[in-house]
């Protein structure tokens, strides 16, 4: 379980960003979908708040760090049961398929017009800051279409994903990021109990390839 440093101010803003109906409806649709990433998204949109105010980022960014938590993995619900709550390790079609579902996301907020825009460009970023960075590093358009089929009936990345994130953005992306990772870890999961303390620091050390002062600030809430 992480913890809260800024409690009051992070539940508060966290609330109101739930509240918002664009927002429930899509964490509605993510926890009918499989409760556990919409229980999950929820924590990481709480942390990634709690990250923001110890950084001292704006009102602005602030509520784009809870959009972005909180729909950071929002393209999962376009991911079949039988991947997303599979116990086993994912054979490579299957982790091609979950790796897409950063740009699911992007794609999904950006046709629905979700405002505003820059949450897309977080959510899109969410696993690049990771050893093993999905979906644009290293990712060409056959690789986007596992087998050569369009996912979902779209036939091409667009330029603004393939675009790099803008230097508050990436700081804005690697902080969800980092909440991401460490919930995943310190959590109990259906396939593994919350890992200890000293793991959970170890593998964010060998894994998350951002500042690794979010490192330092995360492990105080741990
Ligand atoms: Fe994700
Ligand atoms: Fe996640």
């Amino acid at each position: 379980m992480i913890r809260l440093l800024y409690a009051d101010e992070s539940i508060r803003l966290f609330r109101e960003l739930v509240a918002d109906g664009k927002v429930a409806g899509y964490l509605g649709y993510l926890k009918a979908h499989h409760k556990e990433t919409g229980d999950h998204s929820e924590r990481v949109g709480l942390v990634s708040i709690d990250l923001g105010h110890e950084n001292r980022h704006s009102g602005d960014e602030l509520r784009l760090l809870g959009y972005g938590g909180l729909l950071h993995d929002i393209g999962k619900y376009r991911i079949p049961l039988d991947i997303l709550g599979k116990q086993g390790p994912l054979e490579p079609a299957e982790q091609r398929i979950m790796k897409g579902h950063p740009r699911l996301g992007f794609l999904e907020l950006s046709e629905s017009g979700f405002e505003p825009e820059e949450v897309g460009q977080i959510v899109v970023a969410h696993h690049e800051y990771k050893k093993d960075p999905s979906p644009r590093a290293g990712m060409d358009r056959r690789q986007a279409q596992p087998q050569g089929q369009p996912l979902h009936g779209r036939q091409s990345l667009r330029d603004v994903e393939r675009r790099a994130p803008a230097g508050n953005i990436s700081a804005l992306a690697q902080l969800v990021a980092i909440a991401d990772i460490s919930d995943a870890l310190a959590s109990r999961r259906p396939y593994k109990p919350p890992w200890p303390r000293e793991r959970v620091e170890q593998t964010l050390h060998e894994q998350f390839r951002g500042d690794s002062k979010y490192i330092e600030q995360i492990m105080e809430r741990l």
